[in-house]
């Protein structure tokens, strides 16, 4: 199992690229299901996801082919199962989105339950029971969804919380149903967008993604499309704290600044010095004060960046407290920032951070995703050297997390 080692300390220089956002690019990958035609799909990020969605999908019978750059033509003509298995389905919730595309195109679905998941219980019963109003017919069997329809039907929705994978799963579903479907209350992620624009491009007809209420109207079915998905909004955020934790000034490109304009404003409410660019974000120094956080659904704080502005506010003098609304039990990378050196105390869904002077280098583990982007923040600044362990939550979702900051002036080390 792979460790990083960082030594801290190092003050931050140059620009740093985002890669494609993961969480656009694996419904996007997954929703090529939905169409017979050659689909290209430009930028892929290269991350364990990735390759988790690759597997999925070459196993229901789909060809893959990769022709470089993260450029990859893709074929679901040749798809002959409809059948996503548990060892796939466990190391990746997003496996899930299979459902809507496979019962909208075959009428026939089988996927494993996520099961039990490090930061929640993370149930599938919105998209479960907005698909039964769609007219799909859905059995819980030996751990499994076995999910049958005739030809599903457009129906008017309503989500008791806007889940961002229901959303997607009942928007890809609805794109080959008969009639108009309405989804209320729909997540309104500038991912949700990205994916309705690939379902366009192919032929769907998606009307008012990015907000709450998304209507589709069924199509026959769906034809060929190129696409190349966003940038990612929550590797930027995380490097942009790595900019203002390290007191450096670096430049973070390639993605929309408008999709975290709630992130910048709270930012510079706290002090940052932060210039805003057309596609990106430079961090100058500042001095920084504590904030109250609260995650919620887009366009709030998003839940992916609470444990990197941990990380943060666990340095700046004085008490910060953040609310985690949206998972129980994400706050795993309390006990390893402590680790370092940090103050922070849990209560229930909230966290209240203590400031302090400064980290000095521990073993940490990797608890989760987003826990490990907190960890590498910690790192950055801890005096000495931190040995991170259990690398493959971060392999999940940040693309050569080591080469961009080794660029940038850090000193980090990957030991296999
Ligand atoms: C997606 C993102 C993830 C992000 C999350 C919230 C991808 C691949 N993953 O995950 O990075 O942290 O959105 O922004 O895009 N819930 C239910 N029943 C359901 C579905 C969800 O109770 O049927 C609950 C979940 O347990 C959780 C909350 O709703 O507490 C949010 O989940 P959801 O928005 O569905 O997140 P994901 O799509 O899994």
């Amino acid at each position: 199992m792979d460790s990083l080692k960082i030594v801290g300390g190092a003050k931050l220089s140059g620009k740093v690229s985002v890669s494609a956002a993961k969480n656009s690019s694996l419904p996007i990958l997954i929703s090529t299901l939905l169409s017979s035609q050659k689909i290209q799909l430009q930028g892929l990020p290269a991350l364990r996801d990735m390759s988790t969605t690759f597997k999925l999908l070459t196993n229901l019978g789909a060809t893959i082919e990769d022709i470089g750059n993260g450029d990859f033509n893709i074929s679901c003509a040749t798809v002959n199962s409809t059948e996503a298995t548990y060892d796939l389905v466990k190391t990746m919730r997003a496996s899930i989105l299979v459902l809507g595309p496979l019962l909208a195109r075959y009428g026939e679905a089988r996927v494993s339950l996520p099961g039990g998941c490090a930061i929640g219980d993370r149930p599938v019963d919105i998209h479960l029971s907005n698909l039964e109003k769609l007219g799909a017919k859905i059995v819980l069997e030996k751990g499994y969804v076995h999910a049958t329809c005739e030809k599903l039907k457009g129906a008017e929705l309503e989500l008791s919380f806007p889940s961002v994978g229901a959303t997607e799963n009942l928007m890809m579903a609805a794109t080959l149903a008969q009639g108009v479907t309405l989804i209320k209350n729909a997540a309104q992620e500038p991912e949700i967008i990205d994916l309705a624009d690939f379902l366009n491009k192919m032929g769907a007809k998606v009307e008012g993604a990015g907000t709450s209420v998304i209507k589709i109207s069924g199509v026959e079915s769906l034809g060929p499309a190129k696409h190349r998905p966003i940038g990612d909004r929550i590797e930027a955020i995380t490097y942009i704290i790595c900019g203002l934790a390290t007191n450096s000034s670096i430049e973070i490109t390639d993605f929309c600044p408008e999709y975290i304009e709630d992130v910048i404003n709270i930012l510079k409410t706290m002090g940052a010095n932060l210039e805003v660019m057309k596609n990106g974000v430079k961090t100058k120094p500042s001095s920084l004060k504590p904030f109250q956080a609260v995650t919620a659904p887009y366009p709030g704080f998003p839940t992916d960046a609470q444990a990197q502005l941990m990380a943060l506010m666990a340095l700046i003098p004085g008490r910060s407290t953040i609310v985690e609304n949206i998972f129980e039990n994400r706050f795993m990378h309390v006990p390893e920032l402590n680790r370092l050196g940090a103050n922070i105390k849990v209560d229930g869904k909230i966290a209240t951070i203590d400031g302090v002077q400064s980290f000095s280098g521990a073993e940490v583990m990797c608890t989760d995703l987003r826990a490990s982007a907190a960890l590498v923040i910690g790192a950055l600044v801890a005096v000495g050297e931190t040995k991170i362990s259990r690398v493959y939550h971060l392999d999940r979702g940040y693309e050569k997390i080591e080469e961009k900051l080794q660029a940038l002036g850090a000193s980090i080390t990957r030991v296999s």
